[in-house]
């Protein structure tokens, strides 16, 4: 299937160049149908897909999915390995509509952790779709920003005793090249549905000056509607980063991949 043109919504304000997602509520909403909560998780998949393709074809430039954070691993085993076979299902399924429209999927978190089938199939799907030229897509996966910041701190302490860098030359640039992923730039906008006022260990260092929007809307029920809505909202957004005029960049951004 050909690529859908590019369609942006314009609301009159600055537009997200990279989303982020905390997708919660999926037990609640399967627990309000009456459902088990896995219910949950599988209709999911389907906001997955409709945000992903929407992103992909406004033109946004990265979203990034928190899909399985590490203390997910703390939940009832049936739970965690139907998490896992749903992420293998994904990562196959996808293949196609992720190249229909061009996205490129990465993954970020301690991916070590993952069972050898998911972890084969998501270097698979890594591998068919990294020269794809639009989003890219990026799946937390056993991810949990202390677990990245303690990750990035052991390797720059290994790194300056090896004589690769030198302690007084360490400051926030350094770092950044430590991180899981070091090319992405920072979220502007994140997203949580199921309305939680928190964070739960997700991008802690890169959300520094990133916009919040909230919404009591369970992820199954988020799609493009929903989307549109929180687009609205940020394009109503004045940034400053910490100075004083509005809708000036930050004070720097990560180099583009
Ligand atoms: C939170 O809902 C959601 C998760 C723990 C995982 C999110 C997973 C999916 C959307 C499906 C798999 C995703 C991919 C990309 C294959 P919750 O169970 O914490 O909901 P609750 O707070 O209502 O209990």
């Amino acid at each position: 299937m050909a690529r859908q043109p590019i369609a942006r919504p314009d609301f009159g304000g600055p537009f997200p160049e990279h989303i982020a997602i905390i997708m919660d509520g999926n037990g609640r909403w399967a627990e309000g149908q009456g459902l088990r909560r896995v219910f949950g998780h599988k209709e999911g998949i389907g906001s997955v897909r409709e945000i992903t393709t929407e992103c992909a074809r406004m033109g946004v430039g990265s979203l990034t999915l928190y899909a399985f954070s590490v203390e997910n691993w703390k939940r009832p085993g049936p739970e965690v390995r139907y998490l896992m076979s749903l992420l293998k299902k994904f990562l196959i399924e996808e293949r196609r509509t992720l190249m229909d429209n061009g996205v490129r999927l990465r993954a970020i978190g301690r991916i070590s952790d993952l069972p050898a089938g998911v972890l084969e199939e998501l270097r698979r799907t890594e591998e068919l779709t990294k020269d794809n030229p639009g989003m890219l897509l990026r799946l937390a996966l056993s991810y949990g920003s202390r677990t990245e910041l303690a990750d990035a701190l052991r390797h720059v302490v290994r790194d300056a005793k090896d004589g690769l860098i030198a302690v007084e030359d360490v400051d926030e640039e350094t770092l950044r090249d430590y991180l899981y992923d070091t090319t992405t730039p920072d979220p502007d906008l994140l997203i949580r549905t199921a309305g939680e006022m928190r964070l739960s260990n997700f991008l802690l260092w890169q959300i520094s000056y990133t916009e919040f929007y909230v919404t009591d809307v369970c992820w199954p029920q988020f799609r493009k509607t929903e989307l549109l809505a929180a687009l609205r909202d940020f394009a109503g957004r004045k940034r400053k980063f910490g100075g004083l005029i509005a809708d000036v960049a930050p004070p720097r951004r990560a180099k583009e991949s």
